[in-house]
């Protein structure tokens, strides 16, 4: 059992803290958000995450698990000391890490004794070097520290059971003592068999990028492949799954959509990118991965636009308002972008998402129809958008949707329907890659010459 600390309960701040907890470490949980500590301490979780305050209840009633923002007190009680505290995009495209060294000034200040800090957050290679500084600069006495970094891979949505059941832990350290140390507090993991990748700091940090931009890039590749199937009359499903049958190339991250958002993939690239072009190795593969995201967003808009003619005056309904499925999360989401290119054109918007609609209304302002569910938001809308892949939107009553809609026109941005049915059922239906209808109708004619 270690004694550890968590500057930042943020959504990774907080997950890794309360498993931690429940990997049988007693963990203090530290914002400087008052409110937000104040919420937690009455049980409320600052956001949707499955599974999470089930978790949190548990080890706060057994007594590992406490929130504070006294960040000095925190310090100075506890031998391990997270740094998860956030490091949004700046304007140039750099990883803003003023939140982690003002987080390493504080440790420094209340240095009293051999202290372990573990940078969590995704951070440019050479941040340990840079906090193992200003620790060094800013401590009274020669107190000894150590520095490590041990990136995150958790994804919203399953973050606990990816914390629980990772593939793999990254451990990177300049010391046999903060080696040893990490591997203890996730002796848990040992049970299970994970693999431990130990390794210095700046490879572990590079370990969190590289891992990120491999998966944006994965997504960025089937998305030109799906804009490919539409003019030679392919279906982008299929050719993913011919792919990923293929071990070396597996079938994970291969779902041509309207290309990725979330917190972690549109900034981790770009502060990849921005990283590699000033260190003098520019990575033009995760540069072409950014790009191709950004027209892939575009792409969405235009398929609305070509498909329902002119959209001025319309009602359009959207499903779906999260990144993704499970998450009340909106950072980078499509199906906002995609609300604000209607609303300018003079669209009337209804939607429905079934967690994030008030983290999407802060967003959008006024002007935004919110409906009870699915049915609501197609009942009278000339054209159906299904921005996130909710499990809900898989299993519509089609037949029932046709009736309500105005005119029954989906565009399905997550390819959840089959094309073929739906033009069977009396929609107009476009996916992602699935071949358009005149692509499709050309293929078949070929097929056809051909036998
Ligand atoms: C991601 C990484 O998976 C995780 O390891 C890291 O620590 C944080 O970033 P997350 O952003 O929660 O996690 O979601 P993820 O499931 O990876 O999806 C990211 C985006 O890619 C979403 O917009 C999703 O819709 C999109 N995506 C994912 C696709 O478009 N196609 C796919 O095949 C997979």
């Amino acid at each position: 059992m270690q004694k550890a600390c968590m500057i930042g309960a943020g959504y990774v701040g907080l997950v890794t803290g309360v498993c931690l907890a429940d990997f049988g470490n007693k963990v203090t949980c530290v914002d400087l958000d008052e409110e937000k500590i104040g919420a937690l301490l009455a049980g409320q979780m600052p956001f949707y995450e499955p599974g999470l305050e089930e978790i949190v209840r548990r080890n706060v009633r057994e007594g590992r698990l406490s929130f504070t923002s006294d960040l000095p007190r925190a310090i100075r009680d506890n031998q391990v000391v997270f740094i998860a505290v956030g490091t949004p995009q700046s304007d140039s495209g750099h990883a803003d890490l003023s939140q982690v060294f003002s987080a390493a000034r504080a440790i420094a200040r209340n240095l009293n004794g051999y202290k372990l800090i573990v940078q969590k957050s995704t951070v440019p290679v050479g941040t340990g070097e840079e906090v193992l500084r200003i620790i060094k600069q800013n401590r009274r006495g020669n107190v000894p520290f150590d520095v490590a970094s041990n990136p995150e891979f958790l994804r919203e949505g399953s973050a606990v059971e990816d914390f629980m059941r990772p593939d793999r832990v990254v451990i990177g350290t300049w010391s046999r003592r903060a080696e040893g140390l990490l591997a203890e507090i996730y002796r848990p993991l040992y049970l299970i068999e994970t693999p431990m990748v130990r390794t210095n700091v700046q490879t572990a940090e590079l370990i969190k990028y590289a891992s990120n931009a491999f998966l944006a890039t994965k997504i960025s590749f089937i998305n030109e492949m799906a804009n490919l199937c539409e003019i030679v009359g392919a279906d982008v499903k299929v050719v993913a799954r011919g792919m990923g049958l293929d071990k070396r190339i597996g079938s994970k991250f291969l779902h041509a959509g309207p290309g990725y958002g979330g917190s972690c993939f549109p900034k981790d690239t770009h502060a990849l990118a921005a990283l590699a072009s000033r260190a003098g190795s520019p990575c033009e593969i995760v540069e072409a991965t950014i790009d191709v995201n950004r027209r892939q967003r575009e792409r969405m808009l235009e398929k609305i636009l070509r498909i329902a003619g002119s959209v001025r005056g319309k009602e359009i309904g959207v499903l779906g308002l999260a990144f993704k499925p499970q998450t009340d999360d909106v950072r980078e989401s499509v199906a906002l972008d995609l609300i604000r290119g209607l609303r300018r054109r003079g669209t009337r918007i209804r939607t429905f998402d079934p967690v994030a609609m008030s983290r999407a209304a802060q967003e959008l302002g006024r002007g935004v129809k919110f409906c009870g569910d699915a049915y609501e938001v197609a009942k009278g809308a000339q054209v159906l958008v299904i921005a996130t892949e909710w499990n809900e939107f898989r299993m519509l009553d089609l037949r029932k949707l046709r009736r309500i809609m105005k005119s029954p026109i989906v565009v399905d941005c997550r390819n959840i329907y089959d094309p073929e049915k739906m033009v069977s059922l009396g929609f107009r239906y476009v996916g992602v890659g699935r071949g358009t209808p005149a692509a499709r109708a050309k293929a078949a004619r070929r097929s056809r010459r051909k036998a």
